[in-house]
């Protein structure tokens, strides 16, 4: 092979490494959509493994913090929960040296998340 032909390789390479590494919203969106519910949530909490260090409706891990108090904190000072939808997108464009990993959820798969932390927050 020449010399471009090596070069568009190497470049085709990267691009699809970043794709699977960091896939964009659109494509998360298109593969990964459910129908938000508090049901949904409660599934995607268990596949994610979020209550492994987080106590989420009194249940799981005080190694983040405890989500249940989270919710009651944003019901005060951001109800719509604009903050804890960038958070759930990607932790580190919020605070980047946070050890929380990125879940690279889509859109859908956040609002469910988001209906099953409000159900099980003490009202
Ligand atoms: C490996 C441990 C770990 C897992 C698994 C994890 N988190 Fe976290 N999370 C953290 C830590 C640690 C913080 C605190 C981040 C910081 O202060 O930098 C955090 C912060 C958060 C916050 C922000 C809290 C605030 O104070 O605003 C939310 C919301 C959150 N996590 C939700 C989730 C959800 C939902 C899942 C499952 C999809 C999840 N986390 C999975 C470790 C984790």
């Amino acid at each position: 092979m020449g010399r471009w032909k090596w070069i568009g390789l190497v470049v085709l390479v990267i691009v699809i490494l970043r794709f699977v590494t960091n896939p964009p919203r659109f494509w998360l969106n298109l593969t990964k959509r459910v129908e938000p519910s508090a049901a949904v949530g409660e599934r995607l909490v268990d596949k994610y493994g979020c209550r492994g260090c987080h106590r989420i409706g009194g249940v799981g891990a005080l190694t983040g913090p405890d989500l249940d108090a989270v919710i009651a904190r944003d019901r005060n000072v951001d109800p719509a929960h604009v903050t804890l939808r960038l958070w759930l997108r990607d932790p580190k464009k919020v605070r980047p040296n946070t050890p929380m990993p990125n879940f690279h959820l889509s859109d859908s798969e956040v609002e469910a998340i988001i209906l099953y932390l409000e159900s099980v927050a003490p009202k």
